[in-house]
């Protein structure tokens, strides 16, 4: 497939076949290698997945044409430039079916934008005695940047528990809520667990105490349609890498009025109306979020990432990566000695396992040797390990691009791991 230049997601065909992972590889040069002889079959999509040559095509392009900086130049390239930043975030705005372009922020990824939410929105609305509600399933990007701002102000940190199968207990998430609650933040989909939040059902619990929702999309961009205003939460956040665009580049999500009403996050170029040095006045949305050149290239390339998606299909993506996830949750649980981490009814394509008596990072090193990259350890959610008692697990992450035989390799690499450590 290649880059698609300024042609716009909607004026794109479909793939009409019946999904064929087979097709969809050869866009994606850097799975043909080997490693260590053995074919590489990449696992660790949860961490960041791989880029189809579309989207590396279309970053090479802007810096070989078009190269310049944005909204401030009256060249031709700094249009051109323009024009194609500008683009993306219509592309942004589609993928999310957020209510106007304005919603997308640019930020450097989903870290950045929960750090926003929470300097900004946080910062204006939390105040001593307050209370900010999360859930025991987050990856540290929406633990931390809430801590520091209850620590900042004397708020208080709740945390909403999960069962043994790794799903947030909605009855005690509703308890928690309560009049002194400023604002919820929580994950779509877990990256330990790969856990699916109900998070339509979250949002009017939510609602009903007038409390705001801000959700941690990282891991369910690349993988299920996202439709912020049927969601109706009121922040969105996740990272172009996760959606098999580049690293760098991230949307925040936010309504309209709410981002209006929130102070600047950063100081700096764009983000000003009129600067005097006794008085700043602000740029309107999005650029009062963006400060400084943002990362224009990547922006670009995150928008060919997104026509990409569209182009196969993000429902057929969904239906496909399921089918994968159930013929590997099928094949592990047939392992012995192997215990799947996170069982939720509903999950998306993570697959986490201890294995008996073997470290984790055994396992991952083993693997490895094995051409199979998987990810090992805390997975940025210590407090995951810890509810589940166990220091570290092994993961397997799928994306589109995964077979069954990829699946088929794991387990054989498993068994393998199982023999060395007899
Ligand atoms: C659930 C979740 N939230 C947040 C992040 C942080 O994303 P980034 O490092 O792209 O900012 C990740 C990354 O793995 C994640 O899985």
């Amino acid at each position: 497939m290649k880059a698609t230049g300024g042609i716009l997601a909607s004026e794109q065909p479909t793939r009409v076949l019946s999904f064929d992972a087979d097709s969809i590889r050869e866009d994606f040069p850097i799975l043909k290698q080997l490693v260590y002889g053995k074919p590489l079959v990449y696992l660790d999509n949860a961490a960041t997945s791989q880029k189809p040559t579309a989207v590396v095509d279309a970053m090479t392009h802007y810096y070989s044409t078009d190269n310049s900086n944005i909204h401030r130049g009256v060249h031709l390239l700094s249009e051109r430039a323009t024009q194609q930043y500008e683009e993306a975030r219509v592309k942004a705005q589609g993928f999310i079916n957020a209510a106007a372009s304005k919603e997308i922020i640019f930020t450097r990824g989903t870290t950045e934008a929960i750090n926003l939410v929470a300097g900004s929105y946080g910062r204006a609305n939390v105040n001593s005695g307050d209370e900010v509600l999360i859930t025991a399933m987050e990856h540290h990007s929406n633990i931390v940047p809430w801590q520091i701002l209850c620590e900042e102000k004397g708020a208080r940190l709740r945390v909403a528990p999960i069962n043994d199968d790794g799903e947030l207990i909605i009855e005690e998430f509703a308890k928690l809520l309560n009049e002194r609650t400023k604002i919820v933040s929580l994950a779509h989909v877990s990256n330990a667990l790969g856990t699916i939040n109900p998070i339509r059902a979250i949002v009017e619990i939510a609602h009903r105490h007038n409390v705001p929702v801000m959700i941690d999309g990282a891991q369910a961009a690349p993988h299920m349609k996202l439709d912020v205003q049927e969601l109706d939460c009121d922040f969105y956040a996740f990272s172009g890498h996760k959606v098999f665009g580049p690293t760098g580049i991230g949307v925040l999500y936010g309504k309209a009025s709410l981002l209006d009403a929130m102070p600047p996050y950063q100081g700096g170029g764009d983000m000003i109306a009129s600067v005097t040095f006794e008085k700043t006045t602000y740029n309107t949305l999005p650029y009062k979020f963006e400060a400084g050149t943002p990362n224009i290239a990547g922006t670009i390339g995150f928008g060919a990432a997104i026509d990409y998606v569209n182009q196969i299909g993000i429902d057929r993506i969904a239906r496909y990566e399921h089918e994968l996830l159930d013929y590997g949750t099928g094949a592990l649980s047939q392992i012995q000695g192997l215990r799947l981490i996170g069982t939720a009814k509903d999950k998306a394509g993570v697959l986490s396992f201890v294995l008996e008596g073997v470290h984790p990072h055994d396992v991952g090193t083993i693997l490895d040797r094995e051409g199979i990259a998987i990810r090992t350890g805390h997975h940025c959610a210590m407090p995951v390990m810890e509810r589940f008692g166990i220091p570290a697990t092994a993961r397997a992450s799928l994306a589109f691009y995964n077979t069954k035989e990829e699946i088929d390799a794991l387990v054989a690499g498993i068994h393998k791991v199982k023999e060395v450590f007899g």
